[in-house]
């Protein structure tokens, strides 16, 4: 949710911050500033709108400077104006902040400061923020002291940077709200970014910083303090992203990029993770590790729920107790010393998931986090990380790390099972993880062969667009849908199979479209659950590795290669993924960022 920069020690801080801005854009994009250091004074320019807006606005009048800050906005306290958009400014214009997070206790705040005579220009919480440093700078202390304190005084989640006019520096803090530290030693120069690719441009070396510290950069100079005010030493890694990775390539766009990527990122999801004789190697957890767990519970939103939807029915089938909650939804009351909670979350920021980790923490849980960013709040945070290693994802919708989150929780469901006294192992396990480790290859199959373009453009004029499936299908119809509505903005709902005649069906019509779900070893049931919807008049779509089976019924199929039934409805979702995908290219649709939504949801 917003994305934030800074840049010191620059030849070009406007080129860089659009550049990180850039970047970054998946994290919000309704409006976009920037503020230079340009001499004694601060530029700042900002504007409603997308990057490219603010880009168009500065072109004729580029401020110049070596240190700036930026940020890009998913508007939280107030709508997407120019006025709203960040940098925003103190009262005199010397201060000027970035933030992203919410600040929680910005009301109370704010009526103290205006009762002092302050103005504000904005309707958002961030604005405190400024003035509250140069009330601070008004009373006597320096420009450090006056950052810290005014940072005490602030509840909720932020990472925030600041700039004080003639100062080429930059101050930031973050607490509950991702920030890290790109290092370009040689040169002198510094980046700070809510999230590593808005510099991977410039550099590879990162320091993530944590919640509580306090960061002060200027060119050559980086210097990091504790709450304590104790300077501490955090240690610098590379990462193993590149910049090419996060770029589209020769895509139209990151989400069909990323879906064709699906077969590389999930060889490195499995790389040296199962053995030649079927079983599983996990460094992080070696058999025994979780010996003292007597059930598991899921966490996680979204697309990751789904995963762990998938994770949760495949434990329950091998005999361990395990459920799967939406995060926000989640109740600590069932939580025991021998309770695992596995928090589900690609960003590893949701801050949904965060807090519910915190919550299972507090009441005893031992806890894991299975993401995709290494150094994320959630990583750190949980007792265990696992990764899911499917690379940078920057479209809004996620694809392949739903896949690799989940081939993760499959790996990590057959642990659990070896583990747990009530476990079951699967005894098909030489097979199953042969087949696993074909998956790459089928999603190749799949990706050649797929004709869900045509089935898009066939289904164009339909009204409502269902997606049913049981058992592991379940998850993977819900994520059908999740990703057509979310990308085609078009009504879309995903059912159990046999929900649909409890109440669902009163919904279709001959304007709906029915994809169902045939990867499993319930194929029957579903069938009739199909035939209900098609005597209504809907048009039903199979997804299938068998079409002989469906084909008197389905008007049409969309195939995928013939594997163990736990892991097919991962190739079934690869063909949804694609409707949906050229669905929305048909309608026009902003498909790497759809309306109203962001990529990482910091915000509870
Ligand atoms: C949908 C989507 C979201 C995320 C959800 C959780 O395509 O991407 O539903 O899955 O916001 O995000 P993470 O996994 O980062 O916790």
């Amino acid at each position: 949710m917003c994305g934030i920069i800074a840049c010191v020690g620059s030849d070009d801080a406007v080129g860089e911050l659009l550049t990180g801005l850039e970047n970054l854009e998946y994290r919000g994009y309704d409006s976009a500033g920037i503020a230079v250091q340009n001499g004694n004074n601060i530029a700042v320019r900002k504007k409603a709108g997308k990057i490219s807006e603010l880009k168009e606005t500065i072109a004729s009048d580029v401020p110049n400077g070596s240190v700036g800050i930026g940020h890009t906005r998913w508007s939280t306290h107030g709508p997407p104006t120019d006025a709203n958009a960040h940098p925003h400014t103190s009262q005199t214009g010397r201060v000027v902040v970035v933030h992203n997070g919410i600040i929680e206790n910005y009301e109370s705040i704010r009526s103290q400061l205006e009762a002092e005579g302050y103005e504000f220009k904005s309707e958002t919480d961030t604005e405190v923020i400024p003035h509250l440093v140069e009330h601070h700078l008004d009373k006597g202390m320096d420009v450090e002291q006056a950052f810290k304190t005014a940072v005490d005084e602030l509840d909720g989640s932020y990472a925030v940077a600041l700039m004080v006019d003639g100062e080429d520096k930059v101050y930031a803090a973050r607490q509950d709200s991702p920030l890290v530290v790109g290092v370009d030693d040689e040169a002198g120069r510094f980046y700070l970014a809510s999230d590593v690719p808005a510099f991977l441009d410039f550099t590879d070396e990162v320091i993530y910083i944590e919640d509580g510290d306090f960061v002060e950069v200027s060119p050559g100079s980086l210097v990091l303090t504790d709450r304590e005010g104790n300077v501490v030493e955090r240690d610098v890694e590379e990462v193993e992203w590149n910049a090419e990775e996060t770029g589209k390539g020769q895509y139209d766009h990151y989400m069909l990029k990323e879906i064709n990527e699906q077969a590389d990122s999930l060889s490195n999801t499995l790389g040296g993770r199962i053995t030649d004789d079927g079983d599983v190697s996990l460094e992080e957890f070696p058999p025994g590790t979780f010996e003292d767990v007597d059930h598991v519970e899921f966490i996680a939103c979204g697309t990751s729920y789904h995963a762990a939807l998938y994770g949760a029915t495949q434990l329950q089938r091998s005999g361990v107790r395990a459920t799967a909650t939406i995060a926000s939804e989640y109740d600590t009351s069932t939580v025991t010393e021998n309770t695992l909670t596995i928090a589900v979350t690609q960003s590893g920021e949701t801050a949904d998931t965060i807090s519910a980790l915190r919550a299972a923490q507090d009441a005893g849980a031992e806890t894991v986090a299975v993401t995709n960013v290494v150094g994320s709040s959630a990583a750190r945070e949980a007792d265990h990380a696992l990764y899911i290693r499917a690379g940078p994802e920057i479209g809004v919708a996620a694809t392949k790390t739903f896949s690799s989150q989940v081939a993760t929780l499959t790996l990590l469901a057959h642990r659990l099972s070896q583990d747990l006294e009530q476990g079951t192992p699967r005894e098909d396990n030489e097979e199953f993880f042969s087949e696993l480790e074909k998956l790459p290859e089928y999603i190749n199959e799949v990706l050649a062969t797929s004709t869900a373009e045509a089935v898009g453009e066939k289904y164009l004029d339909k009204e409502s667009y269902f997606f049913i499936g049981r058992d592991n299908e379940y998850p993977v119809a819900l994520e059908g849908a999740l990703k057509f509505k979310e990308i085609t903005y078009e009504h879309a709902e995903g059912f159990a199979s046999g929900e649909l005649k409890h109440g669902p069906l009163a919904l279709v019509t001959p304007k709906s479209v029915v994809f169902s779900l045939f990867t499993g070893e319930n194929g029957e049931k579903t069938r009739k659950n199909a035939e209900e919807a098609h005597t209504r008049g809907a048009d039903i779509v199979a997804i299938t590795d068998d079409a002989e089976s469906v084909h008197e019924f389905a008007d049409t199929v969309l195939h995928i290669p013939e594997t163990h039934p736990d892991i097919a409805g991962l190739l079934a979702n690869v063909q949804l993924q694609l409707v949906s995908y050229y669905t929305a290219d048909m309608l026009d649709r902003e498909i790497d960022k759809p309306r109203n939504l962001a990529k990482s949801v910091t915000v509870e």
